[in-house]
């Protein structure tokens, strides 16, 4: 394994990319920066925001890198279900790992503020009038209301395994 490449706008996924990093002793680069520092092919990690439903920017980085393995950040709730919509709606075929960072809409910039925004004011009062919210509602009204960071080295545990197994270290 050659580095860590990580995308990130509000620093959720950079703080995985961190952690990850030091964990498995491996170099980070941000996407964007990683060109001067990896040639092409080079095996890698990719970590990245999820953005409507997908792997943001999952293309730019399969087109130039050898993904062993690809990370998805987003504010959902974790679980099987959601894990296996994002990888197929990005159509990744490596694995896949989804991990919940978390939501804070003062980071945001430009269009990603924009769309958000927008979202936030329709959801945000349907669901405060809603009595019979499921745990994932529950999760995205308190995102959306008060913000939130659920980035932990314990969730990483599943992506530490993988690639203890894959590398047969301990
Ligand atoms: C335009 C936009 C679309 C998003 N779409 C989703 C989504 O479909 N599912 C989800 O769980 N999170 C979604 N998010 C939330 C981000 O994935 C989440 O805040 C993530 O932790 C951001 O990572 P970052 O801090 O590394 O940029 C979206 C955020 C933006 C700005």
């Amino acid at each position: 394994m050659d580095a860590i490449i990580y995308n990130s706008k509000t620093g959720f996924t950079k703080q995985y990319a961190d952690l990850l990093s030091k964990k498995l002793s491996l170099s980070q680069y941000d996407l964007k920066k990683a060109k001067s520092a990896l040639s092409k092919g080079s095996e890698v990690i990719f970590l990245s925001r999820i953005k409507k439903g997908k792997v943001d920017e999952f293309k730019k980085a399969a087109g130039r890198y050898e993904l062993s393995c690809v990370v998805g950040v987003g504010m959902s709730i974790e679980g099987e279900e959601v894990a296996k919509g994002f990888k197929e709606q990005t159509g990744i075929d490596e694995p896949f790992f989804y991990l919940q960072g978390g939501f804070d809409f003062n980071r945001l910039k430009g269009m990603d503020r924009f769309v958000m925004k927008q979202f936030r004011d329709a959801m945000v009062p349907r669901y405060e009038a809603a009595t019979d919210l499921d745990e994932a509602q529950m999760n995205m009204l308190k995102m959306f209301r008060d913000g939130g960071n659920c980035v932990s080295i314990d969730r990483l545990s599943p992506v530490i395994e993988w690639y203890r197994n894959r590398e047969n270290v301990c």
